[in-house]
C-alpha cells in the first residue's frame, strides 16, 4: 500500500463528536417560519386533506396555534386568510375588518414574541383565483398593483411587522414600498416572493386556500421552472426596487437558484419549502416508506446549505420539537 497516495476523509467521520465539529451548517429554531390559515366562522378546526397535520382554524383557535409556536420558540409566522366572501376584485383582502387583518390584530395583541408576515396576494379573494384583476381573461399588472398596494397599506395598518407579497405583478416591489412609505409605515420591510415559479408542487396549498384558478393557468405570472437567468433578473429589480429579504419558492427542485441568488445579492435568502414538498413526505412517511424525523432535518439543513437564512416550513413546529430532542 505504500506506493498508494490518498485523503483520509474519514478521519473527521469517525465519531459523532468528531462530526459535529466539522460541521457546516446548523439548523436553528430562529430559522423557521410556520404558515397558517385562517378562516372565517367559529370553532372551525380543519385538517387540510392534502396536508395532514395542517389546519384550517378560525380566529378562536388561533391563539392555542400561536402558544403552541412560542412554546416551541418559533419566531415567524406567515398568515394566509381564506375569506367566505371572493369577489372578482377581491374586495376582502384589502378590508380592515377582512379575516387576515384580523388574524394579525389578535396575534400581535396577544403574543408579542411572535413576528407577523403577512402574505399579499389576492388569488384566495378573487372569485377567479387569480392573484390580480383580470380584464378580457388576462391578468392586469398595473390595475393589479394598486390593489396590492391597498392590501399592504391594510395589513400593516393591523399590525403586520413584514409585508410578504407573492403575486409576481411586475413591479410589486416599488409600488408597495411606496404605498407604505406613504402611509408612514416607512419601518415594515418587504419580504420579496421574489423568485416564484409556476410550480405543481403548490397543489395542497390550493387546498388549503382555496386559491386555485378558475380557469387557465398562472404561467403568465410565475416563471417558468426551466428559468435560471430569469430568476437572476427578478431578484435583481425587487433588490433595486426595495426589497428587504428575498424568497425563493418553491425549495427542494430550486437549490440551484438559491444558491445563486444567495451568491449574488446582499440580502437575507428565504426558502419558502411548500405544500406539496410537504405533502410527499407525509405520504412517503405514513406508509412507512421513509423516517420522517430524518428526512425532514436532512431537507431543511439543504436548504441552509444552500444559502437559505430562513425557511418557511409547514415542518416548522416538527422541526423545532426535532431540534430540541
Ligand atoms: C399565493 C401563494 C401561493 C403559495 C403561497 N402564496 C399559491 C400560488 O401561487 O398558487 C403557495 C405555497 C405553498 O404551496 O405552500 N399566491
Amino acid at each position: 500500500m505504500n506506493e498508494l497516495h490518498f485523503k483520509r476523509h474519514r478521519r473527521l467521520r469517525t465519531s459523532e463528536s468528531m462530526r459535529s465539529l466539522v460541521r457546516e451548517t446548523h439548523l436553528q429554531k430562529e430559522d423557521l417560519i410556520y404558515p397558517i390559515f385562517v378562516v372565517e366562522g367559529e370553532k372551525v378546526k380543519n385538517e387540510v386533506s392534502s396536508m395532514p397535520g395542517v389546519y384550517q382554524v378560525s380566529l378562536d383557535y388561533l391563539t392555542e396555534q400561536m402558544n403552541e409556536l412560542e412554546d416551541l420558540g418559533i419566531r415567524g409566522v406567515i398568515v394566509f386568510g381564506v375569506p367566505k366572501e371572493k369577489d372578482e376584485i377581491g374586495t376582502q383582502a384589502y378590508c380592515e375588518t377582512g379575516i387576515v387583518q384580523e388574524a394579525i390584530r389578535q396575534i400581535k395583541r396577544d403574543h408579542q414574541s411572535l413576528t407577523v408576515i403577512a402574505d399579499t396576494c389576492l388569488c384566495q379573494y378573487t372569485d377567479h383565483g387569480h392573484c390580480g384583476v383580470v380584464r378580457d381573461g388576462v391578468v392586469e399588472n398595473d390595475e393589479s398593483l394598486e390593489l396590492l398596494v391597498q392590501t399592504a397599506i391594510s395589513q400593516a395598518k393591523a399590525g403586520a411587522d413584514i409585508i410578504a407579497p407573492s403575486n409576481m405583478m411586475d413591479g410589486f416591489v416599488a409600488a408597495i414600498r411606496k404605498g407604505l412609505d406613504e402611509a408612514g409605515f416607512v419601518h415594515v420591510p418587504i419580504m420579496s416572493y421574489a423568485v416564484k415559479y409556476a410550480s405543481s408542487f403548490y397543489g395542497p396549498f390550493r387546498d388549503a386556500a382555496h386559491s386555485s384558478p378558475q380557469f387557465g393557468d398562472r404561467k403568465e405570472y410565475q416563471m417558468d421552472p426551466a428559468n435560471r437567468l430569469e430568476a437572476i433578473r427578478e431578484a435583481e429589480s425587487d433588490v433595486e426596487e426595495g426589497a428587504d429579504f428575498l424568497i425563493v419558492k418553491p425549495s427542494l427542485a430550486y437549490l440551484d437558484v438559491m444558491r445563486e441568488v444567495k451568491d449574488r445579492f446582499n440580502l437575507p435568502l428565504v426558502a419558502y419549502n411548500v405544500s406539496g414538498e410537504y405533502s410527499m413526505i407525509k405520504a412517503a412517511a405514513a406508509n412507512g416508506w421513509v423516517n420522517e424525523r430524518e428526512i425532514v432535518l436532512e431537507k431543511l439543513t439543504s436548504m441552509k446549505r444552500a444559502g437559505a437564512d430562513l425557511i418557511i416550513t409547514y415542518f416548522a413546529k416538527d422541526a423545532a420539537r426535532y431540534i430540541s430532542e
